[in-house]
């Protein structure tokens, strides 16, 4: 049997882990693993590495993807879907396990529905992909941030300064609500809820006013802000999946308070920083039992499916849940940050 493994999308730590599960279950049965390089590219353009556990072994804890990754997407047009069809076929593969977010998963789901063997496994710093409780990456990217917020807020304190952190998150608020919960923010903005300025600045008078030195704010870069169109992007470029380029939201909220309030604002951004860090134990684990249980189900025979954290046990879901619509922020979530922060 022969196994091809890519990783799609904006890299997330654990992706090492996932396939070094891979390659040691699928020693053990005889199954030859191949890596497509670049996601979905690879694919297209039959670019792919031999790979074997010994290659991996010692990478456990590091972050990144030893066969890379792109965010190419393989089902733009009729073309690249039948090219994709036609090189796994080229390829002797009997099955591919494709590592990916929303974007590499729905084009996974389309390549099935086409006819292609494929499985699933969730990946997204952003944690917010359904079908799973959590994906890996997203406690690593937690930790990160909170480290990052926690240090902005002691030089913050020493000067009085109001911080505004943002952290990554497109859609949903995961990582800025639970890093900014962990460190103690002040304020934690996240694209669930559209946000005034007006609020924020009086938000930021009214602590002032009872005698907080310093406040720190965390904002999802993909935060919206009530009466504005859209998100707050760095370019008006799109990718492959017609995703803009956020960023820049903290800045533009920083220059905003100071503006209103007198007082004086940082703004930083600690961006891909919180992605490119080692996994934590926890992401280490998950990325592990992940890979082996894709394993499993290729041996089995069964496709179309997501292997998916469920309370404690590993699961499969149908690709098609796993991608029907985005994991926001629980409603339960958001009252307890707007009771402890707000
Ligand atoms: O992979 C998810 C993510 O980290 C988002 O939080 C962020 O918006 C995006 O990727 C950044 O993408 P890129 O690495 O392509 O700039």
């Amino acid at each position: 049997m022969r196994v091809g493994v890519l990783t799609g999308g904006g890299d997330a730590p654990g992706l090492n882990a996932v396939i070094r599960a891979v390659l040691k279950r699928a020693e053990q049965f005889g199954i030859e693993v191949i890596g497509i390089r670049y996601g979905w590219a690879g694919l297209l353009n039959m670019d792919t590495v031999p790979l074997s556990y010994k290659d991996l072994e010692d990478k456990i804890g590091e972050a990144g993807t030893v066969i890379k990754t792109s965010r190419t997407n393989p089902v733009k047009d009729e073309a690249t879907m039948n090219k994709c069809i036609e090189n796994f076929k080229k390829l002797g593969l009997d099955a591919l396990i494709a590592i990916g977010g929303d974007d590499t998963l729905t084009a996974a789901k389309r390549l099935h529905e086409a006819g292609l063997k494929v499985v699933g496994v969730p990946k997204t710093i952003d944690n917010d992909l359904k079908g799973t409780d959590y994906t890996f990456g997203f406690d690593t990217a937690v930790n990160a941030a909170m480290e990052a917020i926690e240090s902005l807020k002691k030089t913050g304190e020493a000067m009085d300064r109001v911080m505004v952190v943002e952290i990554m998150g497109r859609h949903a608020g995961w990582i800025a609500l639970y890093s900014g919960l962990a460190a103690g923010a002040d304020l934690i903005l996240i694209p669930e809820e559209p946000f005034k300025i007006s609020d924020v600045a009086e938000f930021v008078k009214k602590r002032k006013a009872e005698g907080k030195g310093s406040l720190t704010i965390v904002v999802a870069e993909g935060a919206l802000i009530a009466d504005y169109k859209g998100p707050i992007t760095k370019d008006t470029k799109v990718d492959q999946y017609g995703h803009v380029y956020l960023g820049g939201i903290g800045e533009f909220l920083a220059k905003e308070i100071e503006k209103a309030t007198g007082f004086e604002t940082r703004a930083v951004a600690p961006a891909h920083i919180v992605r490119g860090m080692s996994p934590t134990a926890f992401d280490r684990v998950l990325a592990t039992r992940l890979g082996y249980a894709a394993i499993e189900l290729v041996r089995k025979g069964v496709f179309g499916k997501m292997v998916a954290l469920r309370g404690t046990e590993i699961v499969s879901v149908d690709l098609s849940e796993a991608v029907a619509e985005t994991k926001l922020v629980d409603k339960s979530l958001i009252e307890l940050k707007n009771a402890l922060t707000i």
